[in-house]
């Protein structure tokens, strides 16, 4: 693509120096969350991978919920090497024995304890009067001191609190030991400008504000997590507590994602930057919502499947030109392989010279003006032109007759907690290739028996069936994007059956591999 070399993201040239530290919560208040509870196994390939990214700090739990909180933050504490591993606790001695003990083996620890001090959850939540809150909070930083490296103090509720007494409570936490004072927006009730003045003045009044990082928690209540965040790092704030995909309670917690690329691309901006190794973002997104079987909304930014998609004619010929027309960071930037120029019914003459250019397909005008119009056709019949649908056109043949695999055969059975599938297959070389498997369900079945016919692993992003048609005629289309040699890969096909539609969809991404990257497939064959 032409004119690579500017990405947009160059605010005057001034140098980002502070440092912002990513407090990552993904496993603390990211998995306390409804649909996203992970087991001891997930959670520890969770932490590697988050330390692979270049998080400063990671709450790996509240070891005093359960015995399986408390394993998970102990061996996630002895296997971490550079991450600080911490670890939540209310004000309570029991709370902060657990924690300091699933820490003992940690390389770097810290105890992040924590008690609520607004009006409202003193009284109704606590029963607390503000003393008692202040005493407990003393307490717990003193006995957390002497049990890790570090203690950070979190005010619950900060964000409703009044500002003199949460400067009295963060005050005597620094005198008692704790180097990081974190101010929550537990319930995403700020505005971003009502959070800058609210660090500001934080800043201003808290005794000992020079030897303490200020910390942001926000929550997504609003819609407002990640600006308050941000607000909260342009107040002063040194610490952002966020989650991958923006998971936690109820609305979420800011995006981890959202907050480190806003930092990056508008560093001058802010002045500050993180230092998280930004290619690592897109895996750790995938990671999460594979072992969580959540997925992420296609247009979430940085991480979403329409983040770096570009369909609508305007937009592809702007891209065409020069990237920075409509994009302000670069794909690879945040770990994707390339921008997507999806073609669809909103696609112009350009993208699909282009797309026929790069399949080996170089047309010239006449050839190019026969084609738009079944181009266009087809387009309107289905949502995504994809790949081979586009050689077929080219070649003026249907996409499931290019090859070289074909379906001979496909049976799958049902039955309770999973499915079976069988498929047999033929190649244009005179192969035949049967294989049978079991999954979850039949599509999941008949995807891992294509996956043994052919050697071809399918590592699936996306899947999706929609209906084409309606009542008796109604047919299905299954879309597949699977991921191959760090690049997507996108398939469909259509039957009255979804299953079979699948298989075609899932054949197609093959196909076109083993046409494309002929070495690739004989490889994943010989490894199989
Ligand atoms: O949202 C919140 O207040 C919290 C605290 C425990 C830090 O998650
Ligand atoms: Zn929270």
């Amino acid at each position: 693509m032409a004119n690579q070399q500017h990405s947009g993201h160059d605010d005057g040239g001034k140098t980002a120096v502070d440092h912002v530290r990513i407090f990552d919560t993904t496993l603390r208040d990211g998995e306390q969350t409804p649909g996203f509870s992970m087991d001891r196994r997930a959670k520890l390939r969770m932490a590697q991978m988050l330390e692979a990214l270049g998080v400063d700090v990671l709450e790996a739990g509240f070891p005093q919920a359960s015995p399986d909180d408390f394993a998970a933050v102990a061996q996630i504490a002895e296997t971490l090497k550079t991450t600080t591993v911490c670890a939540l606790a209310r004000c309570q001695r029991g709370d902060i024995e657990s924690a300091g003990r699933a820490l003992e083996k940690a390389h770097h620890s810290r105890i992040h304890v924590f008690i609520s001090t607004s009006p409202l959850h003193r009284e109704f939540k606590l029963g607390m009067s503000k003393q008692q809150v202040l005493d407990a909070s003393i307490a717990a930083v003193e006995q957390a001191r002497g049990l890790c490296d570090e203690v950070e103090f979190s005010a619950e509720d900060a964000t409703r609190t009044e500002p003199e007494y949460l400067a009295e409570v963060f005050s005597a936490a620094a005198a008692a030991g704790a180097t990081t004072l974190n101010a929550p927006d537990t319930v995403g009730y700020l505005t971003p400008t009502e959070i800058a003045e609210r660090f500001t003045w934080l800043r201003a009044h808290v005794k000992g504000a020079e030897n303490v990082v200020f910390s942001a928690h926000c929550h997504d209540d609003l819609g407002l997590a990640v600006a308050n965040s941000l607000a909260a790092v342009g107040a002063g704030a040194r610490q952002v507590e966020c989650t991958i995909n923006g998971i936690g309670e109820r609305a979420g917690n800011a995006a981890l994602e959202e907050i480190v690329m806003a930092l990056k691309v508008r560093g001058a901006w802010f002045g500050a930057d993180s230092r998280i190794r930004t290619p690592q973002l897109y895996p750790a997104s995938r990671l999460l919502a594979q072992l969580t079987g959540q997925p992420v909304p296609r247009n979430k930014a940085i991480v979403g499947a329409n983040a770096f998609a570009h369909e609508s004619g305007i937009h592809q010929h702007g891209m065409l030109k020069h990237r920075g027309t409509y994009e302000i960071m670069r794909p690879q930037d945040v770990g994707i392989a390339e921008t997507t120029l999806v073609l669809g019914k909103h696609s112009g003459r350009a993208a699909l010279r282009q797309r026929l250019e790069v399949l080996g397909h170089p047309l010239d005008d006449a050839a190019l003006d026969a084609l738009f119009p079944r181009f266009k056709a087809l387009a309107d019949q289905q949502r995504e032109v994809t790949d081979d649908d586009l050689e077929a056109l080219a070649l003026g043949k249907e996409p499931r007759a290019l090859g070289p695999w074909h379906l001979v055969q496909l049976d799958t059975s049902t039955h309770l907690g999973g499915a079976s599938a069988s498929v047999k297959l033929r190649h244009d070389d005179g192969r035949t290739a049967a294989e049978a498997a079991i999954g979850d369900g039949p599509v999941d079945a008949v995807l891992r028996a294509i996956e043994r016919a052919t050697g071809q692993p399918l590592d699936v992003a996306e899947f999706q069936v929609r209906a084409i048609g309606a009542g008796g005629d109604a047919r299905g289309q299954a879309h597949l994007v699977a991921r191959h040699d760090a690049r997507e890969w996108r398939g469909h096909g259509t039957s009255t059956d979804i299953v079979e539609a699948t298989a075609h969809a899932a054949l197609s991404i093959v196909n076109h591999i083993e046409r494309h990257a002929p070495h690739a497939a004989a490889a994943a064959a010989a490894n199989l």
